[in-house]
């Protein structure tokens, strides 16, 4: 077998370094050997040319809109699964059997409660706490309680700590929401489906009778479908970084959270929401793109633009259909946000500067429309994300953990700093 390799000329040296080649998109060049044979590391800030890693698990092609996970389509996931059978196939590389699928939900909803003691953590919160702050703490505060699944060296003890984050994340997170509008928690339903159960532990109270309704909880489980995973994104690097030390999972995971709640990444869904309801009439878009396109303003169109889609975002199509959806079954006519968001890309993919720099909607640009819609607050929409996306973080964190070649993450730096230089005493300083 012939093993292809690149040639790289550095000062006087010349190497050959190993070119990979995965199932589909760029190959990569290996540049492991490089240092230990010229002495000089690469250097790319904000990993633009870097693949971190080898994965299975998510395929995106930025330039055509393509996303897959383990190879199915995200538009045909999104049509026909549901959200547990997308957690299944990310955890375990195919889709369930029926027997699996049944087995697997069962299994999922049985570790739904969290431990009682963690109401305690939350009553030391202000009410008035961003829920993503205590997402974050709730979530790391689950590594100081299951304590017979962190053996991260036992394939077993690594399943159960996945399908008890899978299970246990939408009850935190609907236990964060709650907490934020004062209203008492409200225990799992094992009757209910995932998310049917989520909705009813965010929107029933004890003295009324909440029964969900199917259309909008079909909604939520695609817009989970769609959050679920993306590769190697800013919170999951994150995660797979935190892992690599071989830290408690959980911690790991609220690592992700925290990475996630960034306005450039998660937090996008909200500022989205809040820049529609800024602009808040159609008259008044061309001065937000004037102001987009202003380079001595620092203000950018949230939900437009991707790291990796240079193509429409595949996820924001069926998140507007999804949208579409949720306000005709609300019964709601005239969304003004939404004639702002529909006439605002309208503009936007036609103006130069946006085709020019190839600036799509991204999934947060509907997303913040049809949460609302749903009864969720913006201080939850990244909380949804995270819910969501608590799957892909711990099927990434488990492949890694799973891969013979895992290493601790370390990345090396261009240090521009002082060189070396003598202390000089207090007394002596001007
Ligand atoms: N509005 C106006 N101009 C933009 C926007 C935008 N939303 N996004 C990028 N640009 C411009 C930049 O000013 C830059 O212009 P220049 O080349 O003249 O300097 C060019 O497009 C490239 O932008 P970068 O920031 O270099 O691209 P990068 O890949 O680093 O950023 C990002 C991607 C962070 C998503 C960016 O597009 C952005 O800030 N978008 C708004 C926030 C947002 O919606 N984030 C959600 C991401 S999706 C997710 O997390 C699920």
């Amino acid at each position: 077998m012939s093993v292809k390799t690149s040639t790289l000329t550095i000062d006087d040296k010349t190497i050959e370094l190993p070119v990979k080649d995965g199932t589909i998109g760029p190959s990569v060049v290996d540049i492991t050997p490089l240092y230990k044979h010229t002495g000089k590391f690469t250097y790319d800030p904000g990993f633009t040319s870097t693949a971190s890693c080898e994965s299975q698990i998510t395929y995106i092609d930025g330039d055509e809109g393509v996303l897959l996970y383990r190879g199915y389509p995200i538009e045909q996931l999104a049509e026909h699964g549901d959200f547990l059978e997308t957690c299944y196939l990310l955890l375990y590389g195919e889709l369930p059997t029926a027997a699996e699928k049944q087995d697997f939900d069962l299994r999922v909803t049985r570790h739904t409660m969290v431990h009682e003691q963690m109401n305690r953590f939350f009553n030391g919160f202000r009410r008035d706490a961003h829920p993503m702050a205590v997402l974050v703490a709730s979530v790391g505060a689950l590594s100081a309680f299951y304590h017979d699944s962190t053996d991260i060296s036992d394939p077993q003890q690594r399943l159960i700590a996945s399908i008890r984050m899978v299970a246990k994340i939408p009850t935190l997170a609907a236990m964060a929401f709650k907490y934020s509008i004062g209203q008492p928690f409200v225990y799992p339903k094992n009757s209910l489906d995932y998310t049917s159960n989520f909705l009813h532990m965010s929107f029933s109270v004890p003295c009324e009778e909440y029964v969900p309704n199917p259309v909008l909880s079909r909604a939520l489980d695609r817009i989970f479908i769609l959050h679920a995973d993306h590769e190697q994104n800013a919170s999951t690097s994150t995660v797979r970084l935190a892992g690599s030390s071989g830290a408690n999972p959980f911690a790991c995971i609220a690592a992700g959270v925290a990475c996630l709640w960034g306005p450039a990444h998660g937090g996008a869904n909200e500022a989205a929401l809040r820049m529609l309801e800024e602009i808040g009439s159609v008259d008044r878009i061309p001065q937000y793109i004037a102001k987009a396109k202003d380079k001595n303003d620092p203000f950018r169109l949230m939900g437009f633009g991707h790291r990796v889609y240079k193509n429409y975002d595949p996820r924001a199509k069926i998140m507007q259909r999804t949208t579409h959806e949720v306000l005709s079954e609300l019964g709601i006519k005239d969304d003004p946000l939404l004639d702002v968001a529909l006439e605002l890309e309208r503009i936007a993919l036609s103006d130069e500067y946006f085709v020019e720099k190839k600036l799509y909607p991204n999934i947060d640009f509907y997303s913040g429309i049809t949460l609302k819609a749903l009864g969720f607050p913006t201080t939850m929409f990244t909380v949804l994300f995270a819910l969501a996306r608590t799957v892909g973080w711990i099927a990434q964190w488990k492949e890694m953990i799973e891969d013979p070649s895992q290493k601790i993450g370390r990345p090396r730096q261009l240090y521009t700093g002082f060189a070396e230089r003598d202390y000089v005493p207090l007394g002596q300083r001007s």
